[in-house]
């Protein structure tokens, strides 16, 4: 390895004036982000002419992710060559000529051959950007620069569902893997010091987080006594392997359909004697479920009766999956039809997790400025320091965000998925999603360049609960 770069020292709490006002911090947060972009939106890549594309054109951008969606099953340049034609053909000509070269082919032909490699590399480098490697010992190099940077990580393991329990158990086995490949790495890091020394999330510098659904391949709510006890014996097993590794843990949330056994797994594990001393065990709670208050309560009772857990608070990935599943179905949806309203409920939920900070741990998972502007004040109002939360942000999704609030010395912890495209899809798929929908912060911060004082503005709810 060569020189190490220059880490980014934190400031420390007495250097940073205080600020009360969300906006005034805000302004700081968009002063220090200043003109850099996300490589996700940078036009001079093919990734970021195809954000462009799909934000522009809402019939791209639908046959755009139905090609991705397919791709990584697709086994020869013919059979590319054919769906990227009857994907792109109608639009893609009209929205940049060269296009035309590509669409509209013999898929026989050497043409195709050609256009199959260039999508294939084209989606590759989309993927890249926010998937750190393939496998554990590839990745080993981004997550030590990350903390290189100042920054610390949490590992996820690409799967979304397990089809048989073969599937399952190879899922789980990747997991026990990983914590062996960290555990083994990391002694010889000098980057392996605290980054905010006594903060309780930083104690190791090892931090896996876990989507449970994908370890058992009959996992289903009308399963839900076998699900969880399922669950809770493998999650059990990756919570053991962690505890050698002297790593921590969170449990990702997924979707309504799925989220109470994973809650009820969540609890039946770290509540038994074995796991009374894991440290902070971590779980999630999505902001844009109406009953988000709730499962927050009942979280805190279990903290209490147990000692201190951490939650991430996101707004929640599986948005328009459900609202779709939920329409189709003439069901009301578990989720808050307006982005506005989850962010509202945001801003509750993170008061109410501060003001719990004796048992609970908050980690704000956003990249939105002005949740995350929010979280520090409020924080600061209750005279918490550095030590009582830390921010978490996806990799690859929001870099000048995430530098910004880590100068002002804040524990910075990137979610870093790792894995093959094929399970990665889902993942990649609301990725994209996040980038160039209406509603998106990173869109209107990046692409449309909103109003500042428009992207810090209170949100408001839309809807009652
Ligand atoms: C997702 O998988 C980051 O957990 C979130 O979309």
């Amino acid at each position: 390895m060569g020189a190490p770069a220059k880490k980014l020292e934190p400031t420390p709490p007495s250097a940073i004036t205080p600020h009360s006002n969300i906006t005034d911090f805000g302004r700081r947060i968009f002063r220090l982000i200043g003109e850099k972009q996300p490589s996700t939106f940078n036009k001079n890549y093919w990734s970021g002419r195809i954000m462009e594309w799909s934000m522009r054109r809402p019939d791209f951008k639908l046959n755009m992710f139905r090609l991705v969606d397919v791709l990584p099953t697709l086994r020869d340049s013919a059979s590319i060559a054919r769906h990227v034609s009857e994907y792109l053909a109608p639009i893609g000509s009209d929205l940049y000529r060269p296009l035309g070269w590509a669409l509209d082919i013999n898929p026989h032909s050497l043409r195709a051959k050609i256009m199959a490699f260039i999508v294939q590399r084209v989606v590759g480098q989309m993927a890249s950007q926010f998937i750190a490697g393939s496998s554990p010992q590839e990745a080993l190099k981004p997550l030590r620069a990350s903390r290189r940077r100042g920054q610390a990580f949490t590992v996820d393991l690409l799967g979304e569902y397990s089809v048989s329990e073969v599937e399952a158990l190879r899922y789980l086995e990747r997991y026990l893997e990983a914590l062996e490949v960290l555990r083994l790495a990391t002694p010889e890091w000098d980057e392996r010091a605290p980054l905010i020394p006594g903060h309780p999330g930083d104690l190791s510098p090892v931090c896996v987080s876990v989507k449970l659904s994908a370890l058992y391949s009959q996992c289903h709510i009308l399963n839900f006594e076998r699900s969880v006890a399922v669950l809770s014996e493998r999650l059990a097993a990756i919570a053991r392997k962690a505890q050698q590794a002297a790593a921590t843990l969170y449990v990702d949330a997924e979707d309504s359909g799925t989220n109470p056994m994973i809650y009820e797994a969540f609890c039946r594990v770290f509540s038994s004697p074995e796991f009374a001393a894991f440290p902070y065990p971590g779980i999630v709670v999505q902001a844009y479920a109406k009953e988000a208050r709730q499962v927050i309560d009942k979280l805190l009772r279990f903290a209490a009766a147990r000692g201190p857990i951490a939650i991430r608070l996101v707004k929640g990935a599986y948005w328009d999956h459900e609202t779709i599943l939920s329409t189709q179905n003439d069901w009301p949806s578990p989720l808050f039809s307006f982005k506005q309203s989850s962010d509202a409920n945001y801003e509750l939920l993170t008061q109410l997790l501060l003001d719990n900070h004796a048992i609970v741990l908050p980690a704000f998972g956003s990249h939105n400025v002005r949740s995350l502007s929010h979280a520090c004040c409020y924080a600061e109002r209750l005279g918490l320091d550095r030590t009582k939360f830390e921010l978490q942000m996806l990799y690859g999704m929001a870099d000048p965000i995430a530098a910004a609030f880590q100068s002002l010395g804040y524990l910075v912890r990137l979610y870093v998925p790792l894995g093959e495209i094929l399970p990665g899809m889902g993942y990649l798929v609301r990725r994209l999603l996040e980038n160039t929908s209406n509603e998106s912060f990173l869109r209107h911060t990046f692409f449309d360049s909103a109003e500042i004082d428009n992207l810090l503005s209170a949100p408001q709810f839309q809807e009652n609960l």
